[in-house]
């Protein structure tokens, strides 16, 4: 029976793990596993190879993005930095102009060291992303929507540019998640997660997963996670387990108070733009509802000056002045100052990330709340 995302959310799990009858895959601390015998296994070695809350979390999440394979890490960072060794000295790959600022630095930082090299274009602009292909070009990254700006890439448009150059392609899938958007569905070959958002849900907890359809892809991602020593432990995988059985109800809910709080920042006189998918003057409207089921709790905006936006920050009462995101505790960032602090500030302010420019990652409080804090903390 083919089950829906919410139902797979929570009874994605197939091994049984244990014969208790423990509606809660148990806890496996345990670093190494006895062999049964001369050169057999029972599937778990060494705990750095696979354990058994890993596996549990993987097989969710290759269901919850309709793939055949998953590798759970420790850190997004880390299936990024995975991803990344899947290519060679000479290869060329194209990314979003506007990244996550850490993974950026690996891209624009650590890449080079080892001859490979990219090109950040705006994906959202297919000719731009056109432009940049090279005869080297052996992959296309993409964030989409980006963070923090939340421009939006149509995910089959270029990874059909990538398959007609025999590129992978990549998704940053993070900011929707799987309950909301399904990258490989659409065509991309890799997708990503930082599950220390949306995943976990919590704001207790780090994780990630590189998924695709590809067993040789997957074969090579677990071979480098193992070797780096990223594989996700068992207590991280068993929070990510537990955090994904509400992933339904907690999208749904920050997604539909992100929206109210969007359409709430556009009255406020001391914010000057609003950034949010799901508001129909944004560019990308009618693309993300025809590529995602949702528009996810992410929303940025701009104020009027960098003033309001650092006293907005120092006086917020039920928000929370911090980084990360996808937590169900409500977040307001100034990405200039952390998560996009590495970027040349030229760079930066073309894009118009400055000191005015807020990002608020919705949690699953009472949306009036949210906003009378916002009123009180802009005015
Ligand atoms: C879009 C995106 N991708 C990847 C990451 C990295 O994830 P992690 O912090 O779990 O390493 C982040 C972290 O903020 C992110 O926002």
């Amino acid at each position: 029976m083919a089950l829906k995302r919410s139902t797979v959310c929570v009874h994605g799990v197939d091994a049984a793990f244990d014969n208790t009858g423990a509606i809660s895959v148990p806890i496996f601390q345990s670093a190494t596993f006895e062999h049964p015998g001369a050169g057999k296994s029972t599937g778990f070695d060494y705990a750095r190879s696979k354990n058994p809350n890993q596996l549990a979390l993987e097989q969710i999440m290759a269901k919850l993005e309709g793939a055949s394979e998953a590798v759970a890490m420790s850190t997004g960072m880390s299936a990024i930095h995975v991803f990344v060794s899947l290519f060679k000295p000479g290869d060329h790959l194209i990314t979003s102009e506007d990244l996550y600022g850490v993974t950026r630095r690996i891209f624009f930082e650590i890449c080079p060291k080892y001859n490979i090299e990219f090109t950040a274009v705006d994906t959202a602009d297919l000719d731009a992303v056109k432009a940049a292909v090279r005869p080297n070009t052996k992959g296309i990254f993409i964030e989409t929507p980006t963070n923090p700006t939340m421009r939006v890439t149509d995910i089959s448009a270029v990874a059909a540019i990538a398959k007609s150059i025999g590129a992978l392609t990549a998704v940053d899938n993070t900011f929707l998640s799987p309950y909301y958007q399904n990258p490989i569905e659409l065509g991309a070959d890799i997708v990503i997660h930082s599950g220390t958002k949306y995943l976990a849900g919590h704001n207790d907890s780090m994780s990630g997963v590189f998924i695709t359809n590809d067993k040789d892809i997957a074969d090579k991602a677990r071979w480098y996670a193992k070797t780096y020593g990223v594989t996700i432990t068992a207590f991280e995988a068993w929070l990510s387990v537990r955090g994904l059985k509400t992933l339904a109800l907690r999208m749904d809910r920050c997604s539909q108070s992100a929206l109210e709080i969007a359409q709430f920042l556009k009255t406020l006189p001391n914010v000057t733009e609003v950034y949010y998918p799901g508001l129909p003057e944004h560019p990308a409207y009618e693309l993300s509802k025809r590529q995602a089921r949702g528009f996810g709790g992410m929303v940025a905006f701009k104020c009027k000056d960098g003033a309001v936006a650092k006293k907005a920050l120092e006086s917020v009462q039920i928000w929370t002045y911090a980084e990360s995101l996808g937590g169900v505790e409500s977040l307001i960032t100034c990405p200039i100052y952390i998560t996009h602090l590495d970027i040349p500030v030229e760079e930066r302010e073309k894009r118009g990330i400055s000191d005015n420019f807020l990002r608020l990652s919705v949690g699953i409080e009472d949306a009036e709340d949210l906003k009378a804090d916002l009123a009180q903390a802009l005015a």
